[in-house]
Formats: C-alpha cells, structure tokens, sequence
C-alpha cells in the first residue's frame, strides 16, 4: 500500500548557471557523487515504496531527462502538467491517480532536490509516520531544528507538553516574516517543515475537498477519465486554470489534523551555492571544489565548480562562488547568493 510523489517541477534558479530551466538542479549531480540529486532521492525512497509505486511529477519538458536518469521508470509512473501551478495541484492530481489505482495506499511527497545523507534514519522516520498515519485520518510532516530565522521555511508548533515521538501540531504558518520567524525560533517549541509530507490517500483527498473546494470540484470532474485515454485531454485543458498555490498554503495552514515527527537525519534543501557549500568536502582552506582542479593561492572559504575538470588558477578570493558553465562564467560573493534569482529574471529580460 505504500505510494510516493516525487515532485520534480522547480526550476533552481539560485544555482545558476548550473541549474537553468532547461536542466534544473535536480537533473544535476550537484554534490559531485556520481549521482543526481533526483537518482539519489529516487533510490532513497525505493528503499521502502515498492519502485513502481514512486510516481514522478513534473513538467512535460522534463519527460525525457527523467526517462534518461531513471531507467527503472515506466513512462506511466511520470505524470506530466501541462502548467507550472505549483504543488497543490499537482497533488491534487496524483492523489485521484493513486486512489484509483489503491483506494488504501499511504503516500510520501517528497522533494527531489534534498540532501540527506542518513538513508537508515530516513527510512525508519518515514516507516514510522506511515503507520501512523494508516491507523488515522491525519497530516503528517518531518520537522528539523531551526538553527536561524529563515523565513524561506514553513514552521511548525508543536504542543511542548506532547512527549511521544510524533506530536499534535498546534499551528503551521508557512514563510513568515522575519521578526515572527526570529521570535519562533527563539520559543524553541517550532520545527521547520523539511516540505516532506506523509498521509493516506483518503484523508489528503479529505483536506482537499473541505479547504480548497473549489479546486477538488475542478478535479473531480474529470475523475473518470483518471488513468484512462481520455485522461490527457482533460489536464490539458483543466489544469492550467487550477489555483497556483502552495500545499503549505492551501492546505497544511488550514488543516487541524496535523502532526509532526521530529526528525532524526541531517537535512539541507540545497536550496542556494551557500547551502551546497556547507554539505560539500573541503580542503584546508576551506574551498569546497567540485569538477576542477584548482591552483589556489591566498583564496579560502570558495566554492569553485566546472564542467569536466576545467584547471581554475585563483590568487586572492574569500568567500565567493565561481561556476564556470559552457558559455557563462559566475563570478559573485557568497554573502549575496539570493541575489543570483533576480539576476538570472533580469538578464532572460534583457
Ligand atoms: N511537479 C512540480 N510542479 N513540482 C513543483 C512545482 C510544480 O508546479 N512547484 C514546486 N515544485 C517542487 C520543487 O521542485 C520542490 O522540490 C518542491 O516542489 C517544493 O517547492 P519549492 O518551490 O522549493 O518550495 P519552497 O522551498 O518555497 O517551500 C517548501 O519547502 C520548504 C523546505 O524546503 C515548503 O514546503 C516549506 O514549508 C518548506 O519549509
Ligand atoms: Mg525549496
């Protein structure tokens, strides 16, 4: 009965230019093991969810790179949107696809771009969060430790009183302000939300039918012709006018049946240079190297990337990021890395 949404839409422009929306970061062997970030979360969740059961989501330019990375995927196991509408829909979608198929699965959604290295915690986190939740109607999250304001995240309270392991969650209020985030991670009773969701099919078709009504209606329309021919017609046209909107938002904030289970492996979202930098191997200066060999003098706390071991000859740099990609060279101080979006927007405009 054990299902997983692997969601594989986002396009990772803070990893420009290695990550572009052609070929996004979780295409990419970004901590340079041999493996892609979405192999590596594909063989992480194989370890419990039967393969045939991992469902990948993603946008129908992506079929093809999927196909390639992951041989073991039959072309029916990729669901495809026609829109980028962000990640209720696309639940929605591959909820309804899986109830058909098994009216009593229990399912992960899982981001296909993270990092974590403990795969015997993970899985023994995510075993425990499925029996919870094929006992009751409930929402489920793993929660990490806040270490800073980051109002990027979702946070989580939790019910301090609540000893057992997985806790009634009092409220969950997704990318606050910074002050308000600030003051969470200070009460020490808020988790942040590692974006992993467990549930049984039943019950995140009910959250969905009581908190976006409006958008369940649009889907269940066409319900009959889920995992049939005339399935493809019918997304086409209806998907692109579903709602775009977070699950965090659409869902997750309003529900009252959430819990959380702390979780008990090391976590990174990989979601800037900065972060990938902290996970990376480094030499005693502190630059963290991937794909190049380097010549470094007076150049410390760097990370240099190329494609196929270019030869980087540096003198003089702190903290800076250098990616060199077919016909882009990134040259920008880590301290400014969000910044890297915005660049990316402005140049596509120019
Ligand atoms: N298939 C598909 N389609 N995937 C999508 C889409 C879409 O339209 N939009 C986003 N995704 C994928 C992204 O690739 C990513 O793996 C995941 O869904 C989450 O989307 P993000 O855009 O990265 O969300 P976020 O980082 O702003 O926030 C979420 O993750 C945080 C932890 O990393 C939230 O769940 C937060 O609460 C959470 O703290
Ligand atoms: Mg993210």
């Amino acid at each position: 009965n054990y299902y997983a949404i692997l969601m594989a839409g986002g396009v990772g422009s803070r990893f420009w230019p290695v990550s572009t929306t052609d070929f996004p970061k979780q295409f990419h062997d970004m901590l340079g093991t041999g493996e892609t970030l979405i192999q590596k979360t594909f063989s992480r969740l194989s370890q419990l969810i039967p393969k045939e059961n991992i469902l990948i989501l993603t946008n129908e330019s992506y079929n093809d790179i999927i196909l390639e990375q992951l041989p073991q995927v039959k072309q029916d196991q990729i669901i495809l949107e026609p829109a980028m509408r962000n990640t209720a829909p696309c639940i929605l979608y591959a909820s309804l696809k899986i109830k058909k198929q098994n009216p009593e699965a229990v399912m992960v959604v899982a981001p296909s771009d993270h990092w974590i290295e403990d795969e015997v915690q993970f899985v023994s986190n995510l075993q425990n969060a499925f029996n919870f939740c094929e006992m009751q109607d409930t929402l489920m999250t793993l929660g990490i430790l806040p270490t800073f304001p980051n109002t990027g995240y979702g946070y989580i309270e939790f019910d301090k009183l609540d000893s057992r392991p997985i806790k009634k969650v009092v409220q969950f209020r997704e990318k606050p302000d910074y002050a308000t985030a600030r003051k969470f991670v200070q009460s020490r009773n808020y988790l942040w939300n590692a974006g992993i969701f467990i549930w049984s099919v039943q019950s995140i078709l009910k959250a969905f039918e009581k908190y976006q009504p409006e958008m369940y209606a649009q889907f269940m329309n066409g319900y009959d012709a889920y995992n049939t021919p005339s399935e493809k017609e019918y997304i086409r046209e209806n998907y692109p006018n579903a709602e775009n909107i977070s699950i965090d938002y659409a869902v997750m904030e309003n529900a009252q049946n959430v819990y959380v289970q702390p979780a008990t492996f090391d976590w990174n979202d990989l979601g800037t240079w900065g972060s990938l930098y902290d996970k990376l191997p480094k030499d005693e200066q502190e630059n963290a190297v991937v794909n190049a060999s380097v010549f470094l003098e007076n150049a410390s706390n760097n990370i240099i990337r190329t494609e196929g071991k270019k030869l980087v000859v540096i003198d003089g740099l702190k903290d800076f990021i250098v990616v060199d990609k077919n016909d882009v060279l990134l040259i920008y101080p880590k301290s400014k890395e969000q910044d890297i979006k915005a660049v990316v927007a402005k140049l596509k405009k120019d």
